[in-house]
Parts: C-alpha cells; structure tokens; sequence
C-alpha cells in the first residue's frame, strides 16, 4: 500500500491543470447504460474510481476502451444484475439504479452500506423510483425494484439534509425513458447534476431546470448514442486553491469553472487569499494576513462540504478563531483528530469544530481515512515545518488524478513511497 511523504514549508508556485469532475464523470457514465448505441466521453480523470465504474459497466455487459482521458463505451445488451462486490466496494455506483430501471424497467444492486462520513442511505433514490410505479424490496443485501409500467410523475426529493445529489441524478435518469412527465422538486442544483442533464439532453433527453429545485423531465421512447466533453472538478481545484493559500505560494489553476467556485472564492477571500480571474485560469495567492473565517456546509450553491476538511487546514493556520459547521454529513471530522497530530487546537462541539488557529504545524505520521480527509492532510504536511507521512493514500487515488505529479510540479517535496 502507497503513502504519499511530504517535506513540507515550500510555497506552490506555478500553474495546474484541473482534471475532468469525479462526481459528474462517475453518473455521466453510469447514463450510457440508458442506450445500445456507443457514447463518447471526454475529459474523464484517470482515478481508481472511474476505473471501478469501467469495470462494473463491463460487469453489467459494456464493452468500454479508456484512453488518453477519453471513455468509449457501448452497451448492447445488458445484464440485469452487476458484480455485487464491485457495486459495493463504490457507493457512488448507486447511480446505475437509474438507468437499469429506465432501460429494463428492473434494477438489482448491492445496496450500499455506509461510509466513514455518515449512514448515506438511498431512501430519497427509493422514493423517487416508487413515485415513477416501480415496486421496490430489499433481499440479502441487494435492493430491487421492478416496474411493469414506469409512469412520469410529481416526486420531493428534499430530506434531513436537503436534496440529494445522486438521488436527482438516478431519478432524472429513470425518468428519462418513463411514459409522460416527471417533475422532481427540491432537486439537487449541483453542477454536477446539469452536466449529466446536458449530456442526457444530448443523447434526446428532454430536460428542463437542471441546476434549479426543480427539474422536468418528459419521458422519451428511446435515447441514442452521444459525446459530451465533463466539466473540471470544482473540489480539485478548491483543494489547489487551498494548498496555495496554506503555503503561502501562488498557483494558476488552468482550466476551472469559476462560476462552480462562488461560495469557496467568497469565502477565501474573506480569510485574506487573493483570487485573480483571467479567462478561465485562476491565480491564488495569500493577500497579507489571514483571517479567521466561519464556515457552514450547505448544498450547492452554498459551501460544498467535499471542502469542508482542506478549509479547516487553511484555519489551523491563522491567528484566531473560526467555527466551521458541518450540515451535509453526520461524522465528517475524522481529519480532526490526525490534524491535531501536526499540533493543531481543533474541539469538536456537536456539528462544529471550534478551531484555535496561528499555531505552526509540525510534520507527522498521519493515516488517511476518506477522500476528502485525505486531501486535506495533504494540505496539512505541505505547510507544516519537517516531514508528513500520510499512509493510505488509496483514498486519494480516488479522486485526484496524479495529485503527488501534479504538486511536484508546484515545487512540493512529495514523494510517494510504500508503506512502511
Ligand atoms: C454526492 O454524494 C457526492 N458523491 C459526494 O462527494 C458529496 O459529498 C455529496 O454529493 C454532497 O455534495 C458523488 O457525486 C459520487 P447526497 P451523494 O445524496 O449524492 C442524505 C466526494 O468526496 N441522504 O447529496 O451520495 C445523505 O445521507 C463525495 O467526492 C438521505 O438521507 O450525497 C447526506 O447526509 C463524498 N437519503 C445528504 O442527504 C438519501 O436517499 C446529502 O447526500 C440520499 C441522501
């Protein structure tokens, strides 16, 4: 097993390319299952992710060719039921419910188990599914749903934690192939989710509001083949964004969507980082001091909590005290306990991580424990004085492309070294 060893204290400098996004690749995919005919993606990240999606449409009858970031990918006839070890192994392979149903009007997955971040359960995907006629039933860990007619119509997909984003995407996704008209309310707004609408539409879909609360979708008899170009990782290019301002460097993200960015932007800028925009490329840098910001995760438009973590590294690092509040998930601090190996102050209090910045960090010994915690001890051993060595990094691997590459480039002393 790989860990990544850091010697830290070297400001970023230089420019980054941002990768394809994780998170509208992985459905986008999941979406070719919805035709026979051969679609084409472009600017697919190369992570062991999209690696396991790959291998789950294969599992399911695709035949599928990944190269040079382009996934080609055609589905004749499919299998009704995937590899359940695969399918369970990524939670984010929920996203094939969807397009099974929609195409087959049946769908059998591994029911997806929790995760380190929280319960994660799918009862909003179920809900929408029931709403369209499919019956549904849980049976030695898979969960079917059957529907002898899928029928469009009216469904909420609001819950505790307000919409959910996979949910949209496999009702939109199940809707698109369903006899009349589905309206989803309280729809997740996310970037992600009107790419995938954009490539559905593309493939003759008919869907309208992607990236508003509420999305309607009028069923079509058959959808085609199609290409579609992803959109940039708005997380990976915060997380770049993040390490710069921790280092005090400055990097030009290459390539970033930065009307996907206003919520980390406003909120760097309040902590005193400069962002400058020219075209698409974005530069970062600190501007003087920093300063304490607080900070609520809320889905999108507000602050993503896929940033939660890196943000709460920048604020170990500045003089004072920041509240950052975490309302998308219920256990996402696990960075909490292996940041305060590097020496910082951070209580937990319920939902929020009261942090007592300014502190220097001090390298260590850290393990990873999900993508995101991952990333930001990353952050954390890049700014800290002597070395940082985060073991596990398989957690990186699935959501970063070449991230030990990409900071070298920056001029980090990043090595990736087995295990010790
Ligand atoms: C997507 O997960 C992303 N994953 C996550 O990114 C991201 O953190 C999350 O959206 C929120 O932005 C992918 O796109 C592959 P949700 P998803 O359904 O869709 C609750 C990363 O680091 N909920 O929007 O699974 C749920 O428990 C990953 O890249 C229900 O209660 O998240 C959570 O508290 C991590 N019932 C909240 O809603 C449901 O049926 C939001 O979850 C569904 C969700």
């Amino acid at each position: 097993m790989d860990s990544l060893l850091i010697k830290g204290g070297v400001p970023l400098h230089g420019e980054v390319t941002i990768s394809g996004a994780k998170n509208a690749v992985l459905p986008i995919m999941a979406a070719t299952l919805l035709t026979a005919e051969p679609c084409v993606i472009h600017r697919v990240p190369d992570l062991s992710d999209v690696k396991f999606m790959g291998e789950i449409l294969t599992s399911l009858g695709a035949t599928v060719s990944f190269n040079g970031g382009t996934f080609k990918v055609q589905t004749r006839k499919i299998k009704d039921v995937g590899d359940y070890d695969l399918i369970r192994k990524m939670r984010g392979s929920v996203c094939i419910m969807g397009p099974l149903l929609g195409r087959l009007r049946h769908a059998t997955v591994s029911l997806p188990g929790g995760c380190i971040i929280g319960a994660r359960p799918i009862n909003l995907h179920l809900k929408g599914f029931e709403a369209l006629g499919a019956k549904i039933s849980v049976e030695s860990g898979y969960v079917h749903a059957r529907a002898r007619k899928l029928a469009g119509a009216d469904v909420f997909l609001g819950g505790r934690a307000g919409s959910t984003v996979l949910g949209t995407a496999n009702v939109m996704m199940a809707a698109a192939l369903a006899d009349g008209v589905t309206r989803i309310e309280s729809a997740a707004c996310e970037p992600e989710v009107v790419d995938l609408a954009n490539f559905l539409n593309t493939m003759g879909a008919r869907i309208i509001g992607a990236g508003s609360p509420t999305i309607t979708v009028t069923g079509v008899k058959t959808l085609h083949g199609a290409e579609h170009e992803v959109i940039p990782d708005r997380i990976e290019a915060a997380t770049y964004a993040l390490a710069a301002a921790a280092t005090d460097g400055e990097v030009t993200l290459l390539g970033a969507r930065p009307d996907h960015l206003h919520a980390v932007l406003d909120k760097l800028r309040d902590a005193g980082v400069k962002v400058a925009r020219n075209g698409t490329a974005l530069t970062v840098s600190r501007n003087g001091r920093l300063k304490p910001v607080d900070i609520t995760t809320l889905p999108y438009s507000g602050f993503p909590t896929d940033v939660q973590a890196q943000m709460m590294v920048l604020m170990t690092l500045t003089p004072g005290i920041s509240i950052i509040t975490e309302r998308i998930f219920e256990s996402r601090f696990m960075h909490v306990s292996e940041l305060a190996r590097l020496g910082a102050d951070i209580e937990i209090e319920g939902p929020s991580a009261i942090v007592k910045g300014g502190k220097p960090l001090s390298g260590a010994p850290v393990m990873a424990s999900d993508l995101r915690a991952s990333a930001a001890l990353v952050i954390a051993g890049l700014a800290a004085r002597g070395s940082t060595q985060v073991n596990r990094v398989y957690h990186l691997d699935r959501g970063y492309e070449d991230i030990d590459g990409k900071l070298r480039r920056l001029g980090a002393r990043i090595e990736r070294v087995e295990e010790t």
